[in-house]
């Protein structure tokens, strides 16, 4: 049972929370966390964490009774899904009309279900969009201390270009040389030493045995093993698993209380706690912190929060697309669920677009290439408080994703076009060859030295802070974990300077 009242208290455990938990403990800070998911550390009765993606079961989804995976169908059947048990999985699918966000809960949040890449920014692009924080700074010290924490490696080349494992990566590859394009590899945080042990069948597999979005039993340095073992090793940190903060209230005295809810594995509240803290710092996610602020403005509990929370929102121009390829390109019939190679054509200033290479491992020769495009849309959404659900929505439109539809297709066109191949339309349950309807790099909501000053601190409440990838506005150019970590640990130093010592 967690104390009634901490000296600080961080909601969540994702990237940005898990930083934050790390630097509070490593600075003397008794330090509690709470996560509205589980903890995923104890094999179920098949011996395994995490389920597979081919056979999902409870684990698999957030309180649903059938899973809702991106790609919905193939050759527009209904193979996917499968029906499940309500329970607290690990992926959850968040519907807001025209627009899904794929999010992780459990300890470790979004890097527990995630693809791994570990992409630092474009400086440029970096500068362009957070042109508050000092990118000299960055580069040099906190983008290389977010890599060295989170276990980023890179994969052998030489095995990269044997390895059965990645031919849908190659195929892929040529596609896009044939058309002038050039492609990168792409760093991860999946130890790549071990995946060439699970082909060499001397571990067991995880990444090549098709696990990836319900959680990798092996192989991935996910933050629960990272960051959050650190905090935990420092002594001061305590981890409170599902508990779901609801509200924050601010004391005479200028402390914090937060409301959350204590559920059981049925997502039932057992208890609903009152805990009180001396600083605050929200890791929820952009959905989750945006929304736990945006209800204490609008219900009069933190009033003078600034208008600019719940603003700057995006889905970092996230477009899923697919191609068919010749039958004498084939991508073969084992495929590794983490992407390795990305094509960057982000410098065509008329159509920047980073689209990373992505797996679609059924086990059998599909001569499916499938991409994740990344593009420059400006289109932001806002968020508007429902006092009838006591929820946030969000305001984004199908129109607004056009942008982001249209550069994907003006790139995929041009490989289309040079190797006289064609889209895909079965994959996505929509009848298009573009994914439009879902993202998995929610960002902004709380957005840097609007909602916050330029360190996260929410502005008007000091003791107060945003520590994740809601403090980014709406787009990075690249897939966002390195930077959201990155950014916090920017942020914390600054923070456990200035504001503890004080
Ligand atoms: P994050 O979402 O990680 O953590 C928030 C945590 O807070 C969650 O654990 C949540 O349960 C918890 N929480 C929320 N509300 C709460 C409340 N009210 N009370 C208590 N707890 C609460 N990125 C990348 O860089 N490379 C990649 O390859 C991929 N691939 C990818 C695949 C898939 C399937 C997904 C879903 C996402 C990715 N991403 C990715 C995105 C990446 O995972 C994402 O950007 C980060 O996890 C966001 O980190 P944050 O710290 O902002 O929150």
């Amino acid at each position: 049972q967690a104390p009634s009242s901490t000296p600080a208290l961080v909601i969540g455990s994702g990237y940005g929370a898990a930083v934050a938990a790390l630097r509070l403990g490593q600075a003397g800070v008794r330090t509690l966390v709470l996560e509205m998911g589980r903890l995923w550390d104890t094999p179920a009765q098949d011996n395994k964490i995490f389920c597979s993606t081919a056979a999902p079961d409870q684990r698999s989804m957030w309180f649903r009774t059938r899973t809702e995976a991106p790609l919905a169908t193939f050759l527009w059947l209904d193979v996917v899904n499968k029906d499940i048990s309500p329970y607290p999985g690990v992926l959850d699918r968040v519907n807001y009309g025209d627009m899904s966000v794929y999010v992780g809960r459990g300890v470790g949040g979004g890097s527990l279900v995630n693809g791994g890449m570990a992409v630092t920014p474009r400086r440029d692009y970096f500068a362009e969009v957070l042109p508050q924080v000092d990118a000299a700074e960055m580069y040099a010290t906190y983008f290389p201390r977010a890599g060295a924490m989170l276990g980023v490696n890179s994969i052998d080349p030489a095995w990269f270009e044997s390895t059965e494992w990645y031919k849908f990566a190659r195929t892929s590859r040529k596609a896009a040389q044939n058309a002038g394009l050039k492609t990168v590899f792409v760093p991860n945080v999946y130890d790549f030493g071990y995946m060439q042990r699970e082909a060499a069948g001397t571990a067991t597999r995880s990444a090549l045995a098709g696990e990836v979005i319900y959680g990798n039993n092996h192989g991935k340095r996910s933050v629960d093993k990272t960051y959050l073992a650190a905090a935990l090793g420092t002594g001061n940190v305590t981890i409170e698993t599902l508990h779901h903060a609801r509200a924050i209230r601010r004391q005479p005295d200028g402390t914090y209380v937060v409301t959350a809810d204590r559920t059981d594995l049925t997502g039932r509240v057992v208890e609903t706690r009152e805990i009180g803290c001396g600083r605050l710092f929200l890791g929820a996610g952009s959905l989750g912190t945006t929304e736990l602020l945006l209800r204490a403005r609008e219900t009069g509990a933190l009033p003078a929060l600034d208008a600019a929370v719940g603003t700057a929102w995006g889905t970092n121009g996230n477009i899923m697309t697919a191609r068919a390829n010749h039958m004498w390109d084939t991508v073969g019939a084992n495929e590794a669920t983490m992407p390795a190679l990305g094509i960057d054509d982000w410098d065509n200033a008329a159509n920047p677009v980073f689209a990373e290479i992505a797996p679609l491992p059924m086990g059998f020769e599909h001569w499916v290439s499938l991409y994740l495009a990344i593009t420059k849309n400006p289109q932001r959404g806002t968020f508007s408080y429902d006092p009838a659900t006591d929820s946030a929505r969000l305001n984004w439109t199908k129109a607004q994703n056009q942008p982001s539809v249209d550069a994907t297709k003006r790139l995929f066109d041009r490989i289309n076009l040079r190797n006289a191949t064609i889209y895909r339309y079965d994959l996505f349950g929509n009848g298009t060859p573009f994914a439009d309807d879902f993202c998995y790099h929610p960002l902004g909501g709380c957005p840097l030295g609007r909602a916050t000053d330029g360190y996260g601190r929410v502005k008007g409440y000091p003791g107060l802070y945003v520590t994740d990838g809601a403090l980014i506005p709406g787009s990075i150019g690249v897939n966002p974990f390195v930077t959201i970590t990155a950014l916090a640990e920017r942020n914390l130093e600054r923070i456990v300077a200035q504001d503890l010592a004080a």
